[in-house]
């Protein structure tokens, strides 16, 4: 099968982004990282890329707070450089511009910690416990001109315990995030993943709530 060359974005330590590569080492992601960018010189995800000699790129955001676009514009070029099919975003912690989508439609996937569209934004865990919710979970969504509004392509559930604090509850949420990304990217590379206005369907086999049930 052939390879589907990702572009990871990042912003952070990198564990979604570690996964994704182990999967690809161990045979189970027909994928390559082609290259890893981040916004922030001192992600620890660009050493992890170092590591396996992934194209590691730190593109500062600094100065371009009122220039989203122009960020964004920049961010393509390199996409575009290292031949990027499908971009992830694997806490990015930017909010991304039509410049970046019309340049990737329905090719740019986020993985968001909480059953969207319940808690977009930041801090989700802390603001589902709040809330007393007793279930959570995470999303990978292809993005849109939304903020975490985009078609759903798989969630998983985790229970929310009496006990929990915001580290556990993001403990428990992150391991099904580990798993949920490197399917959906799986799926994409077998080219089974069908967009229908709002809903993702997944071609020739199981539905993502076959697959995903609850995990405690
Ligand atoms: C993950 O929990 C991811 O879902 C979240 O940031 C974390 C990054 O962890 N993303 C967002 O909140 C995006 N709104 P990682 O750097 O270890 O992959």
């Amino acid at each position: 099968m052939k390879k589907v060359k990702l572009g990871v974005l990042v912003s952070g330590r990198g564990s979604n982004l570690q996964t994704i590569i182990d999967n690809i080492e161990n045979g189970n992601l027909a994928a390559e990282v082609a290259v890893v960018i981040s916004d922030q010189a001192d992600a620890y995800a660009l050493e992890r890329a170092r590591k396996y000699d992934i194209a590691a790129v730190q593109l500062s955001a600094k100065g371009y707070r009122a220039k989203r676009e122009e960020y964004d514009a920049l961010l393509v070029g390199e996409l575009r450089k290292y031949g990027v099919e499908l971009v992830c975003l694997a806490g990015f912690m930017r909010i991304i511009t039509p410049v970046l989508i019309k340049a990737y439609p329905n090719r740019v996937m986020n993985i968001h910690p909480a059953l969207l569209p319940a808690f977009p934004g930041l801090h989700v865990q802390k603001a589902a416990l709040e809330h007393g919710v007793k279930f959570s979970g995470c999303t990978v969504h292809f993005v849109d001109e939304g903020m975490d509004t985009g078609p759903i392509i798989i969630q998983a559930v985790v229970p929310v315990l009496d006990a929990d604090t915001e580290d556990s509850l993001s403990g428990r949420i992150l391991t099904q995030e580990h798993k949920i990304y490197s399917r959906a990217i799986q799926l994409y590379a077998e080219g089974r993943l069908k967009v229908e206005g709002r809903r993702v369907m997944i071609r020739d086999g199981k539905t993502s709530a076959d697959e995903f049930l609850i995990n405690p």
